[in-house]
This record gives structure tokens, sequence and C-alpha cells, in this order.
């Protein structure tokens, strides 16, 4: 089979790099790609979210199947215009991806059909939601922009000031355009985050190995939240018993609410779970493989991925055991000095090998491209530059290797936490 997966990031090479070991998979492209995936896969320039680009690609190319990877593409239909040319496509349609692409959606879902999660209300007009917060007083508030907004949707307000902020910010400025025309305004809920990504075909769900995101950008989860700074897996909070509730309180009722809404979700569904004293509740829904969690939980994945990924389009997933390694592994995000803020490009980086790699790990690239002069190596090209990920029996061990082989990378004003998987202490 051939692929043609969309998207440019560390998602994304971890999802090339899985699919280099499915027997039956003999050519992958991807598009836009980055440095290190062109060492993996035969990379094109088309944009993730130019749909009209990724079809004639996928037609010029005759591809068996196309992967779509990141959520704006999927909330704008890629799928669907993909499978208008029969074009065999992984992801979910639009009519489910907007799970992802609208909160307001996915909270009115997650009432009506009973799923935990966080009180909430939606506004539409800024001044309705400033009263309301002034009205409960009640602090830190959670606002949230309704629609896709690069990770940085969310705002926890301490005070009456900061709420106002945010809301000004979002619904008057506009910094995330017709994302903010509605916000959700939620309860403050507490307790460890656990991610679970789950395949589902509609017809049943099969989640995979959990894991944990760090997505402060400083030591002890301090400073203005990133895409993630580096992820564990398996979750340590994660217990069994908790993922038996999940299954029966979250998993199954949201797909079963898809379907009964005309929705089926089809793909990767991603639960961003918050473990409270109340038991687990959903704080979002994702339409894809998160980043940097795919970086952590597909290296674990033992059955072939590409089999999997044939099954959900088939709808037929239910026929697929799916093992996973029963060890851990970690990633390690290094990150451009200055992200998520401002940051520069085109640093030079060093202690790669010629395909990016490094010993004693695996190196998922994430905003890096090839220098064009002589001797080639690797710059940044983006806030998120690598995934420094090691598998190990323990988490200590994958962590130690993982650290170990972040030792021997070096850009300048490279950024990255010492606390992945160690901030937490169960
Ligand atoms: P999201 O982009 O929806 O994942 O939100 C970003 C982060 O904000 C989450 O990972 C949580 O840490 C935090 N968050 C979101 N909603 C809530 C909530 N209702 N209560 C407490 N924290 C929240
Ligand atoms: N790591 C969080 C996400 O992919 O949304």
């Amino acid at each position: 089979m051939t692929y043609l997966v969309v998207g440019g990031g560390g998602r994304e090479h971890a999802i090339i790099r899985k699919l280099r070991e499915s027997a039956g998979v003999d050519k992958i492209y991807c598009t836009p790609g980055n440095g290190g995936i062109s060492k993996d896969a035969e990379v094109f320039h088309v944009a993730a979210t130019d749909i009209d680009g990724v079809v004639a690609l996928a037609k010029k190319l005759a591809v068996d199947c196309v992967f779509v990877a990141p959520d704006d593409p999927l909330v704008e239909g890629m799928v669907d215009a993909l499978e208008a040319e029969g074009i065999r496509a992984f992801g979910p349609n639009k009519r489910a991806a907007i799970i992802e692409g609208s909160k307001v959606f996915s909270k009115d879902l997650m009432k009506r059909y009973g799923i935990p999660s966080a009180a909430y209300e939606v506004f539409n007009d800024p001044k309705e939601a400033l009263d309301y917060i002034a009205g409960r007083n009640s602090y830190p508030s959670v606002i949230k922009a309704d629609g896709l907004a690069l990770g940085k949707g969310v705002v926890i307000a301490e005070n009456f000031d900061e709420a106002k902020a945010a809301i000004h910010s979002i619904m008057e400025d506009k910094i995330f355009g017709n994302s903010g025309n509605n916000i959700v305004i939620e309860e403050f809920l507490t307790g460890p985050e656990v991610s679970v990504l789950a395949f589902t075909d509609g017809k049943c769900v099969k989640p995979m190995v959990s894991s944990m995101d760090h997505k402060r950008v400083f030591n002890g989860n301090l400073g203005p939240n990133t895409g993630g700074m580096g992820t564990i897996s398996p979750n340590p909070f994660y217990t069994d018993e908790v993922a038996k509730e999940c299954m029966e309180k979250i998993f199954i009722p949201t797909i079963n609410a898809m379907n009964t809404d005309g929705r089926t979700f089809k793909g990767c569904l991603y639960f961003g779970l918050m473990i409270t004293p109340d038991g687990p509740k959903v704080i979002e829904y994702n339409s894809r493989f998160g980043d940097p969690e795919a970086q952590v939980v597909l290296p674990r994945l033992k059955t072939d991925f590409s089999e999997i990924i044939q099954a959900i389009i088939d709808e037929r997933l239910s026929d697929i055991d799916i093992e996973w390694d029963d060890g851990a592994c970690a990633c390690v995000i290094m990150a451009s000095g200055g992200y998520p803020g401002k940051y520069d490009k085109g640093i030079p980086i060093e202690g790669l090998d010629k395909n990016g790699q490094v010993e004693g790990a695996t190196v998922y690239h994430a905003g890096t491209r090839c220098s064009e002069f002589a001797g080639g190596g690797f710059l940044t090209n983006g806030g998120r530059v690598l995934g420094v990920t090691a598998k190990g029996e323990t988490l200590d061990e994958a962590l130690d290797k993982a650290y170990a082989a972040v030792d021997k990378i070096k850009f300048k004003g490279a950024h990255f936490r010492t606390d992945i998987g160690r901030a937490y202490k169960k």
C-alpha cells in the first residue's frame, strides 16, 4: 500500500515511523513534512490546510490511502473532499470532526447524553458574559473560545480583571477570528489530567494505552500553555478502575451519541480527561492523535498500524486484536528559545546524525528543515523543534534514556523541561 500523510510535526513523524513498520506498506509520502520526516518519507510542499491541493496531490501520486493527521483540515472537511473523489482517507469527516471544531457543540453533546464534564454556559455577547462572571464571582473561571485556536483558546482567569481581558481579546479583538464569536464559561475542575486516544470505526471503540501531556512551558507546571512540552505513557493516574469507569461513562456513550446525532466518528478520537474527586470528566475532545501524545503511544503499538487504519475505514475494527508493549515511553520536547511566544528560526542543530537521530532514542522532528548548505544538517524551523523519545521497561528507565539523548543535542536557545514525568507524583 502507499500512504500520503498530511501534516508536518512530531505527531506526523511518529505516524510515519510506525507505518514504516507495517508489512503491507511500501511507500509513504508526506505533505508538507519537515526536515526529519524527509528522511523517512518523500515530502511535498502542499500545505496541510490546502484541501484542493491535497486532493490533487493524492490523485497525482495515486496513493491507496490519505492519513489526515491535524485538526484544521479535518474540521474543514478534507476527508469529505477526498472521499468525494473516491480516495480512501483515515480521519473523521467534517460532521464528526465538529466534536473538536466547536466547544459549544461538544459541551451540548455531553449535556444531552449525560457524559460527565464541567458545568457551563455559552455566550455570544461579551457584556452578558462579563455580567455572568461578575455575578458568579468565583475564581478561577475557565473561559474557552468556541472554535479552533491553535491550542491557545482556553484561559483560566484568576480574577475579574483577567476574565475581562480574556473576553475582550477573544470576543472583541477576535484574536482567534470567528473561533471567538461564541465562548464557553465553565466550572473549574481539579485533579490529574489523562489523555486517552482511542481507535473507533463508529461501531466499537478501542482505547490505546494512556498518556500524560505537560502543557505548561516551565518546570513545575508553571508559565503559559504550549502545544505540549513532553509526554509519558502510561499515565500513572489511569488505573484499571478508572479505565473501566471511562469506558462505561465516557467512551461508549460518546461513540453512541455521535451515531445517534448522525455524526458517526471514524478515526482516532482523543479524550482529554480530568480525574476529579467526583470521578473522571471530559475536559475536551480532539478529533485526531494528540501531539506529543502520539509520540509516546504509537511506539508502544505492537499490532500492524496500517491494518488497524484499514479496518477502521472498512468498519471492521472489532475483528482486530490490538496489542501494546507492557513497558513505558517518554518524550521530551526541545523547543526554540522564546516559545510559546516569539522565537527565531534557522538555527543549526548539533548532535544529530545524517538521518536526524541520536543513539539510544528516537528523535521525532517537529519543527526542523534540512540545511541547503554543504554538509547538510538540520535547522530549527518552528516552536517545538524535536521530540526526543525513548522506551524502557519502567517509566524511570524511559525518562533516563530520553534525557541522556537530549543532553547530546544542542542548538542556540534550546529550551526543554527537566521534570517531564516527574512533575506529578502519584
Ligand atoms: P484544552 O485546550 O481544552 O485542553 O484546555 C487546556 C488546559 O486548560 C487543559 O489541559 C486543562 O489543564 C485546563 N482546563 C480546561 N478546562 C478546564 C476546567 N474546566 N477546569 C480546570 N482546568 C481546565
Ligand atoms: N497535546 C495536546 C493536543 O494534541 O491537543
